[in-house]
């Protein structure tokens, strides 16, 4: 091949690897960031045991007690170093425009100068030398089962082990991926370093990382490059920035949805079968609605998980939309999961998991807020410090951050839907935007049609939380819960939805019907009123109803709401008084509400289309009259 060797770095390329343009790259790749060695990863067990075990030698993870929590993990990353950093990502395509004001943007000429080839003025390029005193792991990955025509192949180089024994829970990953590569098979080239460089002789910190963050696409080429991060979205990178990110300009360009949503099935008594798609804000609620467990009020029904945090969604030869879940694990908020609103999720995280940035017990276990109503008398925080709870109490101080998370296997999930991993996909029968808003947004609003619904995802907005860097639980417009996602124009990707829409239904398609939720209203007493969680079934049952054409709701200035009667309420305490304080519609509310919508339309002027403006006018003259 044609570096088996350079400048002192042997590439170690296994033989079966025969794709010479993915070699050269690693070539490439190795010799800019001077690499100390390199590892091709083969996804097996056995090397995701061995790379776990040097973790625990270098101190980045912690065995956890195998009684307790067999064969898992805990990592504590470093304090600068917890979540996505939405101002720290760019998207470079070659004009300003198609990045669109939702976006930060960089020519792409300049930021390869900053990231790879150095300015003219002498500044060195910020990956030169990255990974000195480390090694390179070639991680090859496919989002979307091995080999179907739906699924697309990524590599991420990375520096970090902790990122190659995520990336083999999170996507297919390993020597299969190389085989269906094969000798020139495509596949979206993905770099990725922490951005600590080691001196010869210098010690390892348990979590290397840098203050300077870059994380960056090159939509027309398809290229991801991260730079100073190794958490989450930062540094896996085949979650949001290849499968949304760059996935959603490829759904633009071949006509189909990268989408930030849950897959679930929804069966009734009667048996018959429902897939839904739900897109929410970072945590708002899609891992846990993709694990609903019904009330023992409504008995007979059940919900499986075809995914828990992004869709493909493409449509199929009959004119129905089919999703598939690209992803092979759910890297989920622990913080708020516990036996009672989530017992699913606790069950998948009996084992096999990797626990980042939650409190480790003295028994060895893991444990966060929320789990139990009482803590343990005493913990290790997610920064290694001592806790009890009246340190908690005394200095407000979190035993695990907001943004603490897990790692683990679809496969561990009791309710994982037989079809999760079908290359054909789901038939989508309703598509649910959802928020997090304490005021003005009802618990339920089914839009009338295709446009109104567009439009109530594209007017979404909700309290930020801790899944990105910034302050938290400050209102913003969150567009299809996508704003950190999408990898181009934001009007030209609400254009993209109504053409989609009109396309399918010229061809004589039902279209999705399209709701809009909000489970957290909150009371005068800052509580939320809605009890959520497996309740949620109850809405989850009215819409499903509607798809069939059974459920009754009345019409509002912006869509259709249900009724109390129209709910069931069998086994819920839920008075006629609480429901209208989740989904009642106060005018003056909404009437700032449109002003906000306004706002956001004039950001997003550039191409936004017309018949989101001329939706907003009838929604005014509807809430005036
Ligand atoms: P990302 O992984 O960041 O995309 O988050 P997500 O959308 O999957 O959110 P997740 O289901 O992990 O929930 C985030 C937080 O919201 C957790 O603390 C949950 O306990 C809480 N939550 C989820 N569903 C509900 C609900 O119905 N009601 C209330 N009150 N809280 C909820
Ligand atoms: C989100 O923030 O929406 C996540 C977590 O799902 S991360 O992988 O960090 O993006
Ligand atoms: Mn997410």
């Amino acid at each position: 091949m044609n570096c088996p060797v350079l400048e002192g770095v042997r590439l170690n390329t296994p033989a079966h690897v025969r794709h010479a343009r993915l070699i050269e790259w690693v070539a490439q790749i190795a010799a800019l960031t001077e690499a100390e060695s390199v590892y091709w990863c083969d996804g097996s067990t056995e090397e995701y045991d061995r790379l776990c075990a040097q973790l625990v030698a270098a101190g980045t993870f912690t065995k956890l007690n195998p009684q307790l929590r067999p064969n898992s993990y805990l990592a504590r990353s470093s304090p600068s170093d917890v979540a996505r950093v939405e101002d720290r990502t760019f998207i470079c395509s070659e004009r300003k425009e198609d990045a669109g004001p939702t976006n930060n943007w960089m020519a792409p000429a300049e930021m390869r100068e900053l990231l790879q080839t150095g300015r003219p003025d002498g500044t060195p390029a910020l990956f030169r030398g990255a990974m000195r005193g480390r090694t390179m792991y070639v991680v090859p990955f496919s989002m979307g089962p091995l080999g179907s025509p739906i699924a697309h192949i990524g590599v991420e180089l990375s520096d970090s082990p902790y990122v190659a024994v995520n990336m083999k829970i999170m996507t297919r990953m390993g020597r299969d991926v190389l085989d269906v590569l094969g000798s020139d098979g495509h596949f979206v080239p993905c770099v990725h370093t922490v951005g600590a460089p080691l001196q010869p002789g210098q010690k390892d910190v348990a979590w290397p990382c840098n203050e300077t963050k870059y994380i960056v696409h090159y939509p027309e080429t398809q290229e991801i490059w991260s730079y100073g991060s190794g958490y989450g979205g930062n540094a896996l990178l085949g979650k949001k920035c290849f499968a949304l990110r760059i996935a959603s300009t490829m759904g633009r360009d071949q006509g189909w949805l990268a989408e930030h949503m849950l897959i679930l099935g929804v069966e009734s008594p009667e048996g018959r079968k429902h897939h839904i798609a739900a897109a929410f804000p970072s945590a708002c609620g899609k891992t846990n609605f993709a694990m609903l467990i019904p009330p023992a009020g409504l008995p007979g029904w059940k919900v499986t998980t075809i995914g828990d945090d992004i869709a493909w969604i493409k449509p199929g030869l009959d004119g129905r939309l089919y999703a598939i879940n690209p992803e092979a694990g759910y890297f989920g908020v622990a913080p708020g999961t516990n036996d009672k609103t989530n017992p699913n999720c606790m069950a998948c995280l009996e084992r096999d998991t990797i626990f980042t940035n939650v409190a480790l017990t003295d028994d060895g276990d893991v444990w966060w807020e929320g789990m139990t109503d009482t803590p343990p008398a005493h913990l290790i925080d997610w920064q290694g410090r001592d806790w009890t709870p009246e340190i908690g109490r005394d200095t407000g101080a979190k035993a695990a951050h907001p943004n603490a998370r897990f790692t683990v296997a679809a496969t561990n999930n009791p309710a994982l839907d037989p079809a999760w991993d079908d290359a054909a996909g789901v038939p989508i029968d309703a598509f649910v935007f959802g928020g997090r808003r304490s005021t003005t947004v009802p618990l339920v609003t089914e839009a009338r049609d295709w446009v109104e619904g567009v439009y109530m995802a594209a007017t979404m907005g909700s309290e930020t939380t801790a899944a990105a860097g910034g302050k938290q639980g400050v209102v913003r417009r969150d567009p299809f819960a996508m704003l950190p996602f999408v990898g181009y124009n934001m009007s030209d990707y609400f254009q993209h939805w109504l053409d989609l829409g009109r396309k399918l239904q010229n061809a004589g398609a039902t279209l999705p019907k399209i709701y809009c939720v909000n489970w957290f209203r909150k009371g005068p007493d800052g509580k939320f009123v809605w009890p959520g969680y497996g309740e949620n079934m109850r809405v989850l049952k009215w819409m499903v109803e509607r798809v069939e054409g059974e459920a009754q709701g009345v019409e509002n200035a912006f869509g259709v709401t249900p009724r109390y009667e129209d709910l069931t309420w069998t086994g819920l305490d839920f008075n006629r008084e609480q429901f209208q304080h989740v989904d009642s519609i106060e005018t003056d509310a909404w009437k700032t509400e449109l002003a906000l919508h306004a706002e956001l339309f004039q950001q997003l002027a550039y191409h936004l289309p017309r018949e989101l403006t001329d939706t907003k006018a009838k929604i005014e003259a509807r809430l005036s009259a």
